[in-house]
């Protein structure tokens, strides 16, 4: 039996394999209400052989979107429909369905990747993002509002009702978001964190917000349900983060109670220098495996069966997380199954494709 087809437990719930949907922005939704294209999108990836899917970046407030497009689960009307979705994938199947709560920060109030032009501004359908300090992702959006410690509890409690709502719903397990430039990373990195009060400056108070929210999450979230988190293991640009820095938040994390460190990188400021490559973040991965012990998800161009069977058989993953692979080729884990003479549980209405 591969590794890539063996199960995986955490808390209360198994996964069947180590093939996880990565969340998947879709810009679809109006005032943060999901529709039949995410019926869809969702309900496709629920029937794809992933032991998991996530459910894209949903903010937790509609200021915490990326874009207008962006899913919210804020309100009831955001949670109806999220409660269509998710009814629609469990009448077809068994995959554990995660959900990404997301706070866009400084890259809030953006257009959707199709739209060209620069961010929304208030005038036009946006809104004045907010974040740790006033500084802007880039010359053209607005400058953000610098969070006040009434803001940090706003959202942190907007964190938190969103969790409630997301048991509420049933979902098996959240996963937060801090990485990619958004609020919680951007209170992590020094260069999007000024801050001269106790959540800026040391590598200690930039991680005390993210820490505050995800203990607060935890909190709410039910204990046999597991919590994971996806951290950008490095900035990509000098005076940023490095792997050294998210082994320290990784171990903070896990002690915390996080179920899954889910290594991503970048995002964070417009001047990145990225590397890209097959695996490229996977060294990331390894060493917050190594270093932690914490279950870790790889991610980032594992497009090939034998890659990702690969990254497992030397211990840099515990899970192996698929974007633009699977959009490509939704079944990509039947391939993986017949790739690596492994069984993978398929609906019965498409058992005669095997
Ligand atoms: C269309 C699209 C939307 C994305 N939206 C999100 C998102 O909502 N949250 C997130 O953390 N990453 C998001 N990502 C990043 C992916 O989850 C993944 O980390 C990245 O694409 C690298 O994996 P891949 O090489 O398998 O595509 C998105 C990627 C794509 C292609």
């Amino acid at each position: 039996m591969s590794l890539l087809f063996s199960p995986l437990s955490l808390r209360g719930i198994t996964l069947s394999n180590r093939i996880v949907i990565s969340p998947m922005c879709q810009y679809s939704a109006i005032d943060g209400i999901a529709n039949d294209w995410h019926l869809m999108h969702l309900g496709k990836f629920a029937i794809s052989g992933a032991a998991m899917v996530i459910v894209e970046a949903t903010g937790v407030t509609m200021e915490g979107r990326i874009t207008p497009h962006c899913l919210a689960l804020c309100n009831d009307a955001q949670e109806a429909a999220l409660a269509r979705v998710l009814q629609f994938c469990r009448a077809h199947s068994q995959t554990q369905m995660a959900i990404q709560l997301s706070h866009a920060g400084r890259k809030g109030s953006a257009r959707r990747p199709w739209d060209a032009g620069p961010p929304l501004t208030v005038a036009n359908g946006g809104w004045r993002p907010e974040a740790p300090s006033a500084l802007p992702y880039s010359d053209q959006g607005e400058t953000p509002h610098a969070m006040t410690e009434a803001d940090l509890e706003h959202v942190k409690a907007a964190f938190v009702a969103s969790t409630q709502r997301a048991k509420r719903l049933g979902f098996d397990a959240v996963e937060v978001h801090a990485a990619h430039g958004y609020l919680l990373h951007e209170f992590l990195s020094p260069l999007t964190n000024t801050r001269t009060d106790a959540y800026g400056g040391s590598l200690e108070n930039r991680l005390r917000y993210p820490l505050e929210v995800f203990r607060a999450v935890r909190a709410v979230w039910p204990d046999d349900r597991p919590l994971g988190i996806r951290l950008s293991a490095v900035d990509w640009a000098e005076g940023g983060l490095t792997v050294e820095d998210t082994v320290h938040f990784s171990k903070a994390f896990k002690a915390a109670g996080a179920d899954w460190i889910d290594v991503s990188s970048g995002g964070l400021v417009a001047h990145q220098k990225i590397t890209v490559g097959p695996g490229y973040q996977v060294p990331f991965a390894e060493r917050v495996r190594k270093e932690t012990a914490a279950t870790t998800m790889a991610v980032g161009l594992i497009t090939d069966p034998h890659q990702a069977e690969d990254i497992l058989a030397k211990g840099q993953a515990d899970l192996i997380a698929i974007a633009r692979a699977a959009l490509r080729n939704p079944h990509w884990a039947w391939h993986a199954a017949d790739a690596l003479g492994d069984a993978v549980a398929i609906v019965p209405q498409y058992v005669r494709a095997r």
